[in-house]
C-alpha cells in the first residue's frame, strides 16, 4: 500500500504499460493465457461427447476457457485450439488392463474438422476397438503432427491423409495391446496418396500396417518424400524388394532412419541402399537377406546402427564394416556368417585406433577361429556378444584394454585354454558369459580383481572339471552377484566362503563343482529373502539343511546327487520344482508339505532314506504333477485321498516298503498315466476301479504279494503299453481279453501262479504286430516290445499266431510246461533278440531259421526234449543254452553228432 502511494504517475504509468506488455499472448504469462473461442470450444465439447473415457482423462474438458483443457493447446495470439494431445499416458502398462482402462475410445467426431488451425494432433496409445480412421482426418489441413501409432484402428488408411500437405509427421504405426505380433489389421493397398506429403514429411512410421497391396511400387511411392528422414516399415508384410531405385524418384537423400525389418525380401542386399548416403540407423532384422556384405557399405559413412540380424547371409564378415567410420552398433547374430572376424576386427582397430563402437553382436553364427589381439583396441565396446558360434583358442590377453565392457558373452563355442588373468581389469563388467567352452586352467583372486561391477557370472566347461578355482578361503570379492552359474568346474571341496559375501544372489547354480564340504547353515539364511532358484546338484555336498527358512522367491531347487542327510527341509517356498534326490535325507515327509509348498508340481526324492507313511497331505497340492518316491523307507499303506481334479499324472513309489492293498481311489486321477508301485508289500487284488484308468500308459506292480485271477477288461485300458505284474501270487489262465488290448508293448506276467495254454489269441497284440513307436518313454523304464511268462505252469503248445508278432524282441517262455516243436518258421520274429525257452517240455529239433534272426543276441533252450543237432549257422558258443537235452548233439556240445544223423538234417 504504502508502496503504491509513493509512486509518481510516470512511473506508475510506465508500470501499466508493462501490465500490458505482459498481457499481449506473445510473451504469454500463466495468468494471462489465451482465453478459448467459443466455436472451437464448441467443436471440442462434440469431439469429447463422442469419445468413451472409462478414467475420466477428459474431467477437465467443462470449464469456459477450453485452453485450459488437459491436452489442449491455442494458439497465444489467436487463441485457435492448435494442440490436441490426448496420448495415453500410460506407456508403460501396454500390456495389462490399466492401460486398456486409462484408453479413450468409441468415436472421432469430424467436428474436429473445425478446428481450422489444429496442427498437433496424437490420438495414440488409445483403443478405437478396430474402427477405421476416418477419412475427415485429411481435411485438417493444417495439421503439421499426426500421431494415431497403437490405437487398434483397422482397415485402409484413408487416402485423404494425402491432402495434409503441411504435415510434417506421421505415425501410424498400428500394433495393438491385445494383438499377438503377427495379427495386422490397418493396411494401405495403394500409396500413391504419399505424393500429397512429398514437400513437408520428415518422419513416417507405418509400422503393422499391411502394404502387402501395395505392389511392385511401394518403393517408388516412399522415394518421392523428398524431406523424409525417417522411415519406419516394420512388419508390413511387404514381399517385393527392388533391386534397382526407381529412376523417377528423388532418391531419399536425407533419409536417416530406416526400418524394414521383419518382412520377407527373399533378396540380397541392393545397392540403392548405399546411395541413402544420409543414413545413420539401418534395421533391416528378419527379411531374409541373402547373400553376402558388399563393399558398397563402405558408401555409408555416417551409419551408426546397422542391424542385419536373422537373415540368411553368409559369407566372411568383410573388413568394410570395420571401417564405418561412425559405427555403434553391428548386430549380424542369427546368420550363416562363417570364417574368421580378424580382417574385420583388425579394420575396427586398426583404421581408427580408438573404434566408436559400443555394441557387437555375433550370436548364433557359423564364426570359427580364435579371436585376435586386436580385440583389445576396442576400448568403447561396451557389449561384446559372441555366443553359439565354433570360435576355439583361449581369450586374449588383450581383452584387459576393453575398459567399457559392461557385457561379455562367449558361451556356447569350442574356446579352451586358459583365462587370462587381465580379465580382472574390467572394471564395468556387469556380465561375464563364458558358458559351455573347454575351458581350463586355473582361476585365481587375481582374475576378478578389479570385477566390481559383476552381477552375472556364468561359467562352465565342457570338459569335466578341466579348469579350477584357486582362491583363499579368506577371499572377500569386489562384486556382489545376483546371478552365479558355475557347473562342471572344481570349486571344492571346501563351500566357497566368498559366496558366503553375496547376500544379493538371486540365481545359485553350482553344478558339478567338486564341493565335498558342508554348508554353513547361515548361507542359506543369507540368500533366502532373495534367491528364485537353487540349484546344487551332483556334488558330494554333506551335511544337514536348515529347517524352518523362509524362501519368499524360490521358484525351483536341486539338491538332487549330493550327500546331504538329516531330516526333509521344512522350508516355506513357492517352489514348483523339489528335486532332493540321490542323498541320504532321512525321517518321514512332512504332515503340513502342502501349508509349506503349497505350489509343487514335480516332487523327486528317490534314492534317498525317508521312512514313514506317504503323507495325505499330498492329496493336497493341487497343482502336482509327478511323484517320485523311488527307492526309499517309505511304509504304510498309500494315501487313499485322490481326488478327480488334480493334475498328476506319474507315481513311482516303487522299491518301498508300503504295504496294504492298491487304493480304490487311485483312478479318479483323470490324468494319471504312469503308475509303478513294484518292489514293495502291497497285498490284495488289483481293484476293478482300475478299468476307470483310461489314461494309464505304464503299469508295475511287480514284486509284491498281489493276488487273484488277472482281470479280464484289461483291453479296456486303451493306452496302456507297458503292463508289469511279476513276482506276485496271481493265478487262473491269462484271459483272453488281453489279447486285444490296444497299445501294448511290454507285457510281463513271469513269476506267479499263472496257468493254463499260452494264449491263442497271442498274436492278436497289434501293437507289437505294428510295432507303432511307443511315444510315452518313462525315464527308468526299457521299452522294448518284450513278452515274458516264465516261472509260472503254462502249458501247452506255443501258439501259431505269435509268429505274427513281428517286432517282438523278447520272448522267455522258461519253466513253464510248454510242449511241441519250436516253430520252423520261427524267423518271421525278425526282431528278435532274446529268446528263452528253457526248461520246458519242447521236443523236435531246433529249426534251422533260427539262425536266420540276425538281431538275435541271447537264446537259451537249455533243459527241454529237443533232438537232432544244432543247426552249424546259430554262431552261440555257450553250451550251457543247450544243456539239459539229452538227444542234442554237435557244437558247441561236446557230444559229436553220429554221421548219418547229420546228413539227414543236412538235406
Ligand atoms: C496410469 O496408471 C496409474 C497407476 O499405475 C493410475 O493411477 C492412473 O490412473 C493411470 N492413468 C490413467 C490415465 O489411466
Ligand atoms: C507417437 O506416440 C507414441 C506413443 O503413443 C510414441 O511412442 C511415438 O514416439 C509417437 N510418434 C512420434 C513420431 O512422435
Ligand atoms: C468393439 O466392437 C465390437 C464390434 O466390432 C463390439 O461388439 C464391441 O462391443 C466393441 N467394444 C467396445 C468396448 O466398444
Ligand atoms: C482430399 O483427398 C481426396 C482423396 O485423395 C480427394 O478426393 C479430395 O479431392 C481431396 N480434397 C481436397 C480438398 O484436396
Ligand atoms: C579416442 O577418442 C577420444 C574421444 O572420443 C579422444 O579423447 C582420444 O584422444 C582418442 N584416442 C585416440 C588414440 O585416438
Ligand atoms: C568327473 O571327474 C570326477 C573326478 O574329478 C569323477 O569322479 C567323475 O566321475 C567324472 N565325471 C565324468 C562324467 O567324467
Ligand atoms: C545315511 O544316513 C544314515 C543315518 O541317517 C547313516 O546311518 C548311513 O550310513 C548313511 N548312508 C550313507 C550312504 O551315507
Ligand atoms: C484276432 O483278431 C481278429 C480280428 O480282430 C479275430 O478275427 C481273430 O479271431 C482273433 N484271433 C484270435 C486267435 O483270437
Amino acid at each position: 500500500m504504502n508502496l503504491k502511494l509513493k509512486l509518481r504517475p510516470s512511473f506508475f504509468f510506465s508500470f501499466l504499460v508493462f501490465i500490458f506488455l505482459l498481457k499481449k499472448p506473445d510473451l504469454g504469462s500463466a495468468s494471462n493465457s489465451p482465453k478459448c473461442i467459443s466455436s472451437q470450444r464448441q467443436a471440442l465439447l462434440t469431439f469429447k461427447q463422442s469419445l468413451t473415457d472409462p478414467s475420466g482423462r477428459l474431467s477437465s474438458w467443462s470449464g469456459p476457457d477450453c485452453c485450459k483443457w488437459r491436452g489442449v493447446g491455442c494458439d497465444r495470439r489467436t487463441s485457435y485450439v492448435i494442440k490436441i494431445d490426448l496420448r495415453n499416458p500410460n506407456q508403460t502398462l501396454r500390456r495389462n488392463g490399466e492401460f486398456r482402462k486409462g484408453s479413450l475410445g468409441g468415436m472421432i467426431n469430424p467436428s474436429l474438422t473445425r478446428l481450422k488451425f489444429l496442427s498437433y494432433l496424437d490420438l495414440s496409445s488409445n483403443d478405437f476397438n478396430f474402427t477405421e480412421i476416418p477419412e475427415f482426418l485429411g481435411h485438417i489441413v493444417s495439421l503439421r503432427y499426426l500421431n494415431l501409432s497403437f490405437s487398434s484402428f483397422s482397415g485402409e488408411v484413408p487416402a485423404s491423409l494425402g491432402n495434409l500437405s503441411k504435415l510434417e509427421s506421421l505415425d501410424l504405426y498400428a500394433q495393438t495391446f491385445s494383438d499377438d505380433l503377427f495379427t495386422i489389421n490397418l493396411r494401405s493397398g495403394n500409396l500413391g496418396w504419399l505424393s500429397g506429403l512429398s514437400s513437408s514429411l520428415t518422419y513416417l512410421n507405418m509400422g503393422f500396417v499391411s502394404l502387402r497391396g501395395a505392389g511392385e511400387v511401394w518403393l517408388e511411392d516412399l522415394s518421392r518424400l523428398e524431406k523424409l528422414k525417417e522411415l519406419h516399415l516394420f512388419s508390413c508384410e511387404i514381399w517385393n524388394l527392388p533391386l534397382s531405385f526407381p529412376s523417377s524418384s528423388a532418391n531419399l537423400k536425407l533419409l536417416e532412419v530406416l526400418d524394414l525389418s521383419r518382412n520377407s525380401f527373399i533378396s540380397p542386399i541392393p545397392n540403392w541402399l548405399f546411395d541413402l548416403t544420409s543414413l545413420r540407423k539401418l534395421f533391416l532384422q528378419s527379411v531374409r537377406l541373402q547373400g553376402t556384405i558388399s563393399p558398397g557399405f563402405k558408401k555409408l559413412k555416417l551409419l551408426e546402427t546397422l542391424d542385419l540380424s536373422k537373415n540368411e547371409l553368409s559369407g566372411e564378415i568383410p573388413a568394410v564394416l570395420g571401417d564405418l567410420p561412425q559405427l555403434k552398433h553391428l548386430d549380424l547374430s542369427e546368420n550363416s556368417f562363417e570364417g574368421q572376424i580378424h580382417r574385420f576386427l583388425d579394420a575396427l582397430s586398426k583404421n581408427k585406433g580408438n573404434s566408436s563402437l559400443l555394441s557387437l553382436s555375433l550370436m548364433f553364427d557359423r564364426l570359427e577361429g580364435t579371436l585376435p589381439e586386436s580385440l583389445g583396441a576396442l576400448r568403447n565396446l561396451q557389449i561384446l556378444e559372441l555366443t553359439g558360434n565354433s570360435f576355439t583358442g583361449s581369450i586374449p590377453s588383450s581383452v584387459g584394454n576393453m575398459a567399457s565392457l559392461k557385457k561379455l558373452d562367449l558361451s556356447f563355442n569350442s574356446m579352451n585354454g586358459k583365462i587370462p588373468e587381465s580379465l580382472g581389469k574390467l572394471e564395468e563388467l556387469v556380465d561375464l558369459n563364458l558358458m559351455e567352452n573347454k575351458w581350463e586352467g586355473v582361476l585365481l583372486k587375481s582374475h576378478f580383481v578389479n570385477l566390481r561391477s559383476l552381477k552375472s557370472f556364468t561359467l562352465a566347461t565342457e570338459a569335466n572339471r578341466s579348469l579350477v578355482f584357486k582362491v583363499p578361503s579368506t577371499w572377500v570379492p569386489p562384486f556382489r552377484l545376483e546371478l552365479i552359474r558355475i557347473e562342471n568346474c572344481q570349486i571344492g571341496p571346501s563351500f566357497p566362503m566368498w559366496l558366503q559375501v553375496q547376500n544379493k544372489l538371486n540365481s545359485v547354480t553350482l553344478r558339478n563343482t567338486g564341493i565335498a564340504d558342508k554348508i554353513p547353515h547361515s548361507w542359506f539364511s543369507i540368500i533366502a529373502a532373495g534367491v528364485t532358484e537353487l540349484y546344487l546338484e551332483n556334488n558330494r555336498i554333506k551335511g544337514t539343511l536348515p529347517q524352518n527358512l523362509v524362501f519368499p522367491n524360490l521358484a525351483a531347487f536341486d539338491l538332487s546327487s549330493n550327500n546331504f542327510q538329516g531330516p526333509f527341509p521344512r522350508w516355506t517356498t513357492y517352489a514348483t520344482e523339489l528335486y532332493l534326490y540321490q542323498n541320504n535325507f532321512s525321517g518321514s515327509l512332512p504332515a503340513d508339505i502342502h501349508v509349506l509348498m503349497p505350489r509343487l508340481k514335480n516332487i523327486k526324492l528317490f534314492q534317498n532314506s525317508f521312512t514313514g507313511k506317504i503323507p495325505s497331505s499330498l492329496c493336497e497340492l493341487t497343482g502336482l504333477e509327478t511323484l517320485n518316491l523311488r527307492n526309499n523307507r517309505f511304509s504304510g499303506s498309500l494315501p487313499k485321498c485322490w481326488r478327480p481334479s488334480s493334475e498328476l499324472y506319474e507315481i513311482d513309489a516303487s522299491e518301498n516298503s508300503i504295504s496294504g492293498q492298491i487304493p480304490e481311489s487311485l483312478c479318479v486321477l483323470p490324468r494319471l498315466s504312469v503308475l509303478l508301485l513294484n518292489q514293495n508289500a502291497l497285498e490284495g487284488n488289483i481293484p476293478d476301479t482300475f478299468q476307470n484308468c483310461s489314461g494309464i500308459t505304464h503299469v508295475h506292480l511287480g514284486g509284491n504279494k498281489l493276488t487273484g485271477k488277472l482281470p479280464s477288461w484289461l483291453s479296456k485300458l486303451s493306452s496302456l503299453s507297458m503292463l508289469r505284474l511279476p513276482s506276485n501270487s496271481f493265478d487262473g489262465q491269462i484271459p483272453d481279453d488281453l489279447c486285444s488290448a490296444p497299445s501294448l508293448h511290454i507285457l510281463d506276467l513271469s513269476e506267479n501262479k499263472l496257468s493254463g495254454p499260452v494264449p491263442k489269441c497271442i498274436g492278436n497284440l497289434t501293437a507289437i504286430v505294428q510295432g507303432k513307436s511307443v511315444d510315452e518313454y518313462y525315464e527308468y523304464q526299457e521299452i522294448r516290445d518284450s513278452i515274458n511268462l516264465s516261472g509260472n505252469n503254462m502249458y501247452g503248445e506255443i501258439p501259431a499266431g505269435i509268429l505274427d508278432l513281428t517286432y517282438l524282441r523278447i520272448l522267455n517262455l522258461s519253466r513253464n510246461s510248454v510242449a511241441g516243436s519250436i516253430p520252423g518258421n520261427i524267423s518271421k520274429l525278425g526282431h528278435l533278440e532274446t529268446l528263452d525257452l528253457s526248461s520246458n517240455k519242447f521236443s523236435g529239433a531246433i529249426p534251422q531259421s533260427l539262425a536266420a534272426i540276425s538281431s538275435l543276441r541271447t537264446l537259451n533252450l537249455s533243459y527241454n526234449k529237443l533232438e537232432g543237432s544244432i543247426p552249424k549257422q546259430l554262431k552261440f558258443k555257450d553250451p550251457s543254452i543247450y544243456i539239459g537235452n539229452e538227444l542234442l548233439c554237435g557244437k558247441p556240445l561236446s557230444k559229436k553228432c553220429p554221421r548219418k544223423q547229420q546228413n539227414v538234417v543236412l538235406n
